[in-house]
């Protein structure tokens, strides 16, 4: 997109929260990417300066432990999701200006730079703690990696720090029969030096920056309890094992990867400003005149409006302008569930629908508010197909075909209805002020009564019984000339959240980009091309084979299983919880004839199966494509667990699973009976 750089334009820096490396985008991270990349598209298009940066947040336990688990290094594993990241957020339209990695040389050497001036301003401190250790593993125990029984309820498998069952919360120490999560071992208890951001020192300095306008109202008064509550020193060390930065004078010892998560996003802009002739002083150094807005979610505030700016202002950084939360996706007026197929994947969605539908439903339902917003299916249709489709695309596929048959794409030479254009163009101020605020949702009201004005406009005017009438032929290319004028104004406004079909404007209008600034003059004696249909009804199918996709996405048995953890959800495959001889023989585990293995087709992970159980035949869909050529399954036996619920896959039903082991790749290994087993054998 051209910057339309203006004499007195702003220069401003937008960051999205980093997301995790360890597991794939889903709606609920796209609301925070389309709602930053819809402000930053509009400053652009208001000729601002705007650059917007991101990056994988690359380090920290679960994504060392996924990368062990699947036997790969941390580096081949956050370059794989990198890859895929960068796909999905391309799809859904994203313009990042950067998109980097926290383990990048830029954000090494920041974070040291940022530490160590923090350090020798005595800002750190140390001392001696003691942490839940795994002696197996050999490593401390993160709270989340350690499970055992309620110490209110009993309730069995509870992680860390809080009872799933009844809500209580406590510290992992309290849990009853602790285990590891990693290896199953009860954990000791051992010592460890610590390093610690002393972030009382700022208490002074941040009582008075989050009470000076750069958080919204309902979060400085969050952060009133939080001063309240004292600010406490903040643990920034971590032992090794740790993927993550060494900490520089302490060998061993790595920055927690909450340090260096907000210092990549400077990382991410330093290493965009290496490469063009943008200058890194001028957005981050003390006395920056730039604006600088970090997009975040309501759950990392603490992390972005305390810790960030004192380390920032320790570190003698400029602090952020603001820090723009907002609340969490519902699907469905409930949390996204694997089971109900509304925990949908970024690219689960585009296999199945357009982005821009997106992109303008979550536009219409944020706010600058913290609230949650919902994404109901059935309203997500109706409220696309009547706005988008229904009022703004209607109003070009009812005048195009009339300028393009009957006067070879000719615009009238004059604009006939010059107050209806100017009321059109004057709103783009109130418009543009509701982007600037955030207020995406007033903002798409607006624009959606201008369309319905502009089609109250075609309707009087009734082009299409004019053509039939004799010596109207003026008024039919004036009336369907000032509708395709007002089409063009309505695409301007609608041109931050729907970047693609504005292209195709251009393309259809045979015009520049379009700009607030490019409205003021309507088309007049100007050729455009012939209409192409900008956008389809959504296809309530596509809807459901999106959710049917979601809950395939379930399959356990196989490696194509990929339910994505949420951020900051446990990912490494924890031991599983014990479980009683009764529930043991609840599982029936049968020998089975592999008498059939087959490709699936558009299958990347799994084989179809048919078993012999003993005069029983099963279809089962297993994913060890990656370990086995079909060829060489036919004719073996194996084990099966038969007393698995049939669960309907994407390519059929499977009608039980087949047990296999190992990290996954080609070292998978499906269990083999020694010689004399027969099929439908019960395994005890
Ligand atoms: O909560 C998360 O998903 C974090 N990965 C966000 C990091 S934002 C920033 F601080 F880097
Ligand atoms: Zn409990």
């Amino acid at each position: 997109m051209a910057d339309r750089p203006r004499l007195n334009h702003r220069k401003i820096l937008v960051t999205s929260a980093l997301p995790y490396a360890n597991g794939s985008i889903h709606l609920g991270h796209l609301v925070e990417y389309i709602q930053t990349d819809i402000w930053v598209r509009f400053q652009k298009l208001r000729g601002n300066s705007c650059h917007y940066v991101c990056a994988d947040d690359a380090h920290g336990t679960p994504i060392m432990l996924r990368a062990q688990n699947e036997g790969i290094t941390p580096e081949q594993l956050i370059e794989r999701i990198g890859v895929e990241h960068r796909a999905d957020f391309a799809e859904f339209l994203i313009g990042f200006d950067n998109y980097h990695s926290t383990h990048s040389d830029e954000n090494r050497e920041l974070s040291a730079l940022i530490y160590t001036r923090l350090r020798d301003a005595g800002h750190i401190n140390t001392r001696t703690i003691t942490q839940a250790y795994d002696p197996v593993k050999e490593m401390f125990l993160p709270d989340r990696f350690i499970k055992g029984e309620c110490p209110r309820c009993g309730t069995a498998d509870q992680y860390g720090d809080s009872c799933e069952s009844c809500g209580a919360t406590y510290s992992p120490t309290d849990l009853k029969n602790a285990v590891s999560a990693i290896s199953g071992a009860k954990p000791i208890e051992k010592e460890s030096l610590h390093y610690f951001f002393k972030l009382a020192d700022f208490e002074p300095m941040l009582r008075k920056w989050t009470g000076a306008g750069h958080l919204q109202a309902e979060v400085s008064n969050k952060l009133g309890e939080w001063f309240t509550d004292g600010l406490r020193e903040w643990d920034i060390s971590r032992d090794a094992p740790y993927f993550g930065f060494e900490i520089p004078d302490a060998p061993g010892k790595f920055f927690y990867v909450w340090l260096d998560a907000p210092i990549g996003y400077m990382a991410s802009f330093k290493n965009l400003c290496d490469r063009t002739d943008i200058n890194f002083d001028d957005y981050w150094g003390k006395d920056s005149t730039a604006e600088l807005y970090h997009f975040i979610g309501k759950d990392i505030i603490y992390f972005h409006a305390l810790f960030w700016p004192a380390m920032l202002a320790g570190a003698k950084f400029r602090t952020p302008t603001a820090i723009n939360a907002h609340g969490f996706l519902t699907v469905n007026g409930q949390k996204m569930s694997k089971s109900r197929g509304t925990f949908i994947k970024a690219r689960t969605y585009l296999d199945n629908l357009n982005p821009e539908y997106l992109r303008y439903y979550f536009a219409a339902k944020l706010s600058a508010s913290i609230d949650d917003l919902d994404l109901n299916l059935d309203d997500f249709q109706s409220r696309v197909n009547a706005d988008l489709v229904g009022k703004v695309v209607n109003i070009a596929s009812r005048c195009a075909g009339f300028i393009s048959k009957r006067f070879h794409g000719n615009l009238s030479k004059s604009c006939t209805e010059s107050d209806l254009y100017d009321t059109f163009v004057r709103s783009g101020e109130e418009i543009a002020g509701l982007y600037e605020k955030r207020e995406f949702g007033q903002a798409m009201r607006e624009i959606m009564a201008l369309a319905d004005k502009a089609n109250q406009y075609i309707d009087e005017k009734k082009p299409w019984a004019l053509a039939k009438q004799e010596g109207q032929e003026q008024a039919v290319q004036d009336s369907c000339s000032v509708g395709l004028n007002l089409f063009r104004v309505l695409m301007t406004y609608l041109k931050p959240v729907l970047p693609r079909m504005a292209e195709q404007v251009e393309r259809f209008l045979g015009i520049d980009i379009m700009t607030w600034d490019n409205l003021a003059q309507p088309l007049c004696g100007h050729t455009i091309n012939p209409y192409e249909p900008l956008m389809m009804r959504i296809d309530p199918k596509a809807v459901a084979a999106m959710q049917d996709a979601s809950k395939e996405n379930l399959a356990p048995s196989s490696t194509e299983s990929a339910a994505a953890p949420a951020p900051g959800a446990l990912t490494a495959n924890p031991i599983a919880a014990e479980i009683s001889i009764d529930d043991f023989a609840k599982i029936d585990l049968r020998i089975a004839r592999i008498v059939k293995a087959e490709h699936v087709e558009g299958a990347d992970k799994l084989l179809h199966l048919t078993l012999d159980i003993g005069g029983e035949t099963r279809s089962v869909f297993a994913g060890i494509k990656s370990a086995y050529k079909p060829e060489d399954l036919q004719g073996r036996m194996t084990v099966m667990v038969a007393n698995l619920a049939p669960r309907k896959m994407k390519f059929g039903m499977s009608e039980g699973m087949v047990l296999a082991a190992g990290p996954g790749g080609k070292d998978l290994f499906i269990l083999n009976p020694d010689d004399g087993a027969q099929p439908g054998m019960r395994v005890k």
